[in-house]
């Protein structure tokens, strides 16, 4: 989501947050800008909707710039239009933002000022001009940037990373920020800024800013303050390479991440064999309570590891929604693990859930695919997944990750042989899916995914794919539950995709089955069981362990919604109104 980067350096500071802004491109935007001082210190300012390459059109790479500052914007505070898109401004300040400013309507009833925008962010560069002249007015002196800073950092609630440009010294970028990350470079004679680490590249520092911090950056110098204007020692930090796992070209980001499960699992399984991973399995037993906290897709991995930890571990094991997590009235303390689940490691709601464990004394584990990131910063114990970057708005091959992470842990918890057949297995299945024909469904208009146990969560997963990017409603229901009330939605214009792994409870959703196919609904069922040859509709998994089934079943499911979202002429990589990576609550 939103993405911020800037440059300052050597004349070719337009190329520079161009490109930075392509490599921010993947996490989701609907509009772009960049904010940039001409060869006469003027500032300039370039918007454009839409796709990043719109604004290509509108700038001249020609032209000489020392310094730009530029953004993706994933509005949360009016439209996407023009007016709304970054950088925004006031007469001595040009900015961008990434988060939402909370008090932003308090702040607007104080300020005296004509906006013309509906954002939150306008407010910053308003709130900066407003501190700007009262310093100015109550000093003969030469007024500071960093005092103008703090006294509007001061005032703001929320979420922010903020880049500015200040009129009076276009030599320099300053940069703050609270729950956001931001991240500063610096090479010989230049110096980067971007909300993404991983869209840096090839810098020798690195410095992660915390909460509340002001930085100046110059050509040849990164200056870090704390809150009260006291200059810093910042620690350097070190950038992990990302692990590509293959360069073979695919049409979709999500093809292709999808057909690297099996890298991925290989990845995850040489994981198993480490010290780290050893240790903390047998970690996770000593503690008293245990939940897992994730979002969305990475929600429903952690539903699997409560089914899994609770099996193996045999004790209750409690899964969250990160974003009900750090509201209700939790009951946690210093005996209790909390195990954050996240593909980016910068989920603004996860990081806000295991920052309020963390207040409460609990230990937190964190499981994510991306080194570097803020949730890697909070962990007391730390997994990476190690799959390589995901660029495809829809989780795939992190997901199927995270599942066999939670399985490996259950098992060398309780000293079981962890089960890699399941590798193979997701090679043999991705050969078979490729014949399956999934636009026999293209005329189906609604989609219920069911199964029981394990097998719920594959159907809660299988449900928010399609949604996410094929547009059409789909729900993912416990089995038993239809005939609590979704049953009456049933006819033949719906499609009902049972996943049938767990043999305890095989029966009882083929009952569900009969019920559903006796109102007209074509069924589509997922199994490693042979009982259901006179179906029309199989995909058949391969026959292994049961516990594990999870990492393959949903991969049907994923393939499913790729070809529905293709047969609707749409991106699959890029859906509508979603980023991949969502850094504000
Ligand atoms: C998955 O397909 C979604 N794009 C979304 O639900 C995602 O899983 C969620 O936003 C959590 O992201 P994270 O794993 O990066 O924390
Ligand atoms: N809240 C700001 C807006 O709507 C920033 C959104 C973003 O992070 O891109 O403009």
């Amino acid at each position: 989501m939103c993405g911020i980067y800037g440059y300052i350096g050597k004349e070719k500071a337009l190329f520079h947050v161009f490109d930075g802004l392509k490599r921010l491109e993947y996490r989701g935007y609907d509009s772009s800008g960049i904010a940039y001082v001409d060869k006469n210190g003027k500032i300039k300012i370039i918007k454009s909707i839409g796709e990043v390459e719109n604004l290509k059109n509108k700038i001249n790479f020609c032209e000489k710039s020392n310094l730009a500052i530029g953004h993706t914007r994933w509005a949360t505070h009016g439209k996407p239009d023009i007016k709304n898109c970054h950088p925004h401004f006031s007469e001595h300040f040009a900015l961008v933002h990434n988060g939402i400013i909370e008090n932003y309507k308090d702040l607007k009833s104080q300020l005296n000022y004509k906006f013309y925008s509906e954002t939150d962010t306008e407010v910053i560069a308003k709130l900066l001009e407003e501190n700007y002249k009262k310093l100015i007015n109550n000093s003969n002196k030469e007024i500071s940037i960093l005092n103008i800073i703090k006294n509007s950092l001061d005032k703001l609630k929320g979420s922010f990373a903020v880049a500015l440009i200040y009129k009076n010294n276009p030599q320099n970028i300053y940069v703050f920020k609270k729950n956001s990350p931001l991240v500063i470079a610096k090479n010989n004679q230049e110096s980067f800024i971007s909300s993404d680490i991983n869209a840096i590249n090839n810098c020798f520092e690195y410095y992660s800013l915390s909460d509340m911090d002001i930085a100046e950056i110059g050509e040849n110098y990164i200056k870090i303050y704390d809150e009260n204007l006291n200059l810093i020692n910042k620690k350097k930090i070190k950038k992990k390479a990302l692990n590509y796992l293959t360069s073979k070209k695919y049409s979709h980001n999500m093809l292709k991440e999808i057909n690297e499960i099996p890298i991925a699992l290989e990845h995850i399984y040489k994981e198993f064999q480490t010290k780290n991973f050893f240790n903390i399995s047998k970690k996770i037993k000593e503690y008293k309570n245990i939940t897992i906290v994730g979002c969305g897709t990475a929600y429903h991995a952690g539903l699997y590891g409560k089914y899994i930890l609770e099996k193996y571990l045999n004790k209750k094991i409690y899964s969250e929604l990160s974003s009900e997590f750090k509201y209700k009235n939790i009951i946690i303390n210093k005996n209790d693990l909390v195990i954050g689940i996240s593909q980016s490691g910068e989920t603004a709601d996860t990081i806000s859930a295991l920052e309020r464990a963390k207040s409460k004394g609990a230990s937190v584990l964190v499981i994510t695919n991306t080194p570097n990131s803020t949730m890697t910063r909070l962990a007391d114990y730390l997994i990476i997944c190690n799959t390589g970057p995901e660029f495809g708005v829809a989780a795939t091959k992190s997901y199927v990750s995270q599942i066999y992470t939670l399985y490996g842990l259950a098992c060398l918890s309780i000293n079981k042989k962890i089960n890699n057949s399941v590798i193979n297995s997701s090679k043999k299945l991705l050969k078979e899916i490729d014949k399956f024909e999934f636009c026999k469904f293209y005329n189906k208009e609604k989609f219920f995914f069911i199964g029981r146990l394990f097998d719920s969560v594959t159907a809660f997963e299988g449900a928010l794919k399609l949604k996410e990017i094929s547009y059409v409603h789909s729900e993912g229901y416990c089995a038993g539950e239809l005939k609590h009330g979704t049953l009456s939605l049933i006819d033949e214009k719906s499609l009902v995709i049972a996943i049938i792994t767990q043999d305890s409870i095989k029966e009882k959703t083929i009952n569900a089955i009969h019920e559903v196919k006796a109102r007209g609904a074509e069924v589509l069922v997922i199994t490693q069981f042979k009982d259901f040859k006179q179906l029309d509709n199989i995909i058949e998994l391969p026959l292994i362990e049961e516990d594990i089934l999870s990492v393959l079943s949903i991969i049907p499911l994923q393939l499913f919604a790729f070809n529905f979202s293709l047969m609707k002429g749409l991106n699959p990589d890029k859906p509508r109104n979603l980023a991949k990576s969502v850094t504000v609550e």
